[in-house]
């Protein structure tokens, strides 16, 4: 975790940095701190808590340098203090480092550096690194090839930029962890990500595993460990930096709430034959499906929750398939041969759990792929095959866009695997109105909705259950798992069906039950709801508005008419609605929640 920043060029670099951590700060926001280089050393200053606390501590401060590097952290060793906020520096203060991923081999070379007489003042892996640089330099080595050895000697997974004292250079290097480069005419930015500096530059070069660059105000030097010169092509990201701004939105999540009909009108275009009513998808040649006989969905988090959509979208089809928790795939999960085709649900590419499950997968033989919203991301370099959800940036460390691009590539991937594969029910026509009606109908639920209403009548509650069946189960849990994320109030999803199997327990008129319709068995559905209104739960049926469920709900959450396929997404939107609505009443933090990240690079 965390996010990390470079720049070298013309001019100050502090607020290019600043506003290059405030751009990453969805990756964790335990602590902020930057170095910069202005003739007279390296300069840190450095904070515990969000960037604002940081740069508060700057104001009336004159920092100033032309090279810089900064940090974002979320805390993997040691708590979140001032002493454990990077840059971290060497035995002198002429090494500065920052660094995203985790040292495993960090205790040993602790003690090994400790016998050369090394101090250290945090409870860092990182700390290590600038030791490590500043050692070889003392022995005589030049600055880069001090900066090759210490890297090479790291076991685990860094993206790393450092600094050292009068050389008006970066150095960094990447091995597991997210790097890409961007190109300006009065510089060069460094950064985790790209919307950090996407108001500078959209012109960026993505780094590989093993790649070591040198970056100073001529340009860069791109090699690999061993020195040889590697080229990674530079491109241009059709991102806008206003789509990383907040615009007139309090929150992030609301505006991406907002997004989804651009978002999925996005996803789908061009990627639907609208005479024949089949799944197009160019990535892949006809019939390159032909040989799959089972798929695996691989995720975690929200992204599971799409997954396990999209498995249901996949048998729908005719096509053997299930969902597994990426941090579960491991030794027992289910077997893998040349005819399984393991697919990685991750919306930034860059999660740890799901990274590593997808390893284990291409061990085993599996055909991968990963359906992912970051273009040039770890997953989309690991995986045979990829597919961007085109979701755009999301920013907001609760998943809402997102989800609904992935179902819906999901979608349509199942459609064209089973016409590939010549099953006889691909989703096809059905699928097709149904997604060319989607961002209208979803239009509808952001513009009529009761969701505030249905929030603040339900403030104070003491659990939130959300139930549904079929496709229905998904939204339910991902429902839950996004009240809980931003409001901290205690929240669970369950299969309909599986409420009288020990939930009901907890039910009584204090928990209310939001009950997704999608259409499929309703009537068991409204079953269980039923079953819990007995009990004295208040129930908020989400359904179209002359279903029979109305009758018997305290609440309604109305969705457009729409087959199952598509109505358990537009309920989604509504429950994101909730949720949002539910925390700004508790006046939570709402982008960015506690102990939370948006993208988890540690497993
Ligand atoms: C973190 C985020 C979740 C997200 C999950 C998977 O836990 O807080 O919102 O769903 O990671 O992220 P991915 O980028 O793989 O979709």
């Amino acid at each position: 975790m965390c996010g990390i920043i470079g720049h070298v060029g013309e001019g100050n670099a502090i607020d290019a940095l600043l506003t290059g951590l405030e751009n990453l700060e969805y990756r964790g926001y335990d602590s902020a701190g930057v170095a910069v280089q202005n003739g007279s050393g390296i300069e840190i200053r450095k904070r515990s808590g969000r960037l604002s606390e940081l740069k508060t501590s700057l104001l009336g401060e004159q920092l100033e340098g032309e090279v810089g590097i900064g940090h974002t952290r979320w805390s993997t060793h040691g708590p979140p203090t001032d002493e454990n906020a990077h840059p971290h520096t060497g035995a002198t203060d002429d090494v500065a480092v920052v660094h995203n991923g985790i040292v495993e081999n960090y205790a040993e070379l602790r003690e090994r550096l400790r016998e050369h007489g090394h101090e250290f003042t945090s409870d860092t892996d990182t700390e290590v690194i600038p030791h490590l640089i500043g050692q070889y330099v003392a022995e005589g080595m030049a600055t880069e090839a001090a900066f090759r050895r210490a890297v090479g000697e790291l076991e685990g997974s860094y993206a790393v930029a450092a600094m050292v004292s009068d050389e008006r250079a970066i150095y960094a290097a990447r091995q597991g962890s997210p790097l890409v480069v961007g190109v300006e005419d009065e510089g060069v930015f460094l950064a985790s990500d790209v919307p950090a500096f996407l108001e500078y530059t959209d012109t960026v070069a993505y780094l590989e595993d093993g790649d070591v660059a040198v970056i100073h105000p001529g340009g860069i030097e791109l090699t690999d460990l061993a020195g040889r010169s590697v080229t990674r092509e530079l491109r241009t990201v059709d991102w806008d930096p206003e789509q990383t701004a907040k615009g007139t939105y309090d929150h992030f999540m609301l505006k991406e709430i907002h997004e989804q009909p651009t978002a999925l009108a996005q996803t789908v275009e061009g990627r639907v034959d609208r005479r024949s009513g089949a799944a197009t998808l160019a990535e892949f040649e006809p019939g390159d499906f032909a040989g799959i006989d089972r798929v695996q969905l691989i995720a975690c988090g929200t992204s599971y929750h799409a997954a396990l959509y999209g498995s249901l979208l996949l048998n729908d089809a005719g096509v053997d398939s299930r969902a597994l928790l990426a941090n579960e795939y491991g030794d027992r999960s289910p077997p893998v041969d040349e005819g399984t085709l393991v697919i990685a649900v991750t919306q930034s590419g860059e999660t740890a759990d799901t990274l590593s499950a997808l390893r284990r997968a291409t061990a085993a033989g599996a055909r991968t792929l990963t359906v992912t919203n970051v273009v040039g991301s770890t997953a989309t370099r690991i995986a045979d095959d990829r597919i961007l959800i085109r979701a755009g940036p999301e920013i907001g460390v609760a998943a809402t866009k997102t989800f609904s691009s992935q179902a819906v590539v999901l979608a349509l991937l199942a459609d064209r695997i089973a016409r590939d594969r010549g099953d006889d029910s691909p989703l096809g026509p059905t699928l097709v109105s149904a997604l060319k009606a989607l961002p209208r109908q979803i239009e509808r639920v952001l513009s009529s909705t009761d969701a505030g209403a249905i929030a603040r009548r339900y403030h104070g509650s003491r659990s939130y259950f959300f139930i549904g069946r079929g496709l229905g189960y998904p939204v339910a849990l991902e429902g839950a798992l996004k009240f809980k994320e931003i409001t901290y109030e205690h929240a669970e999803g369950f299969a309909a069906g599986e409420l009288k199997h020990g939930p009901l327990a907890l039910v009584t008129p204090e928990t209310p039950v939001f009950a997704v319709f999608t259409g499929e068995e309703d009537a068991r559905t409204l079953k269980s709801a039923e079953e819990a209104a007995t009990r004295g739960a208040p129930i908020v049926a989400l359904c179209p508005a002359d279903h029979r469920a109305t009758a018997v709900a305290d609440a309604h959450l109305e969705i457009p008419d729409a087959p199952p396929e598509t109505a358990g997404l537009l309920a989604n939107v509504g429950l994101q609605l909730v949720s949002y609505h539910a925390a700004d009443l508790l006046e939570r933090p709402i982008d960015k929640p506690r102990n939370l990240a948006k993208s988890v690079t540690v497993e």
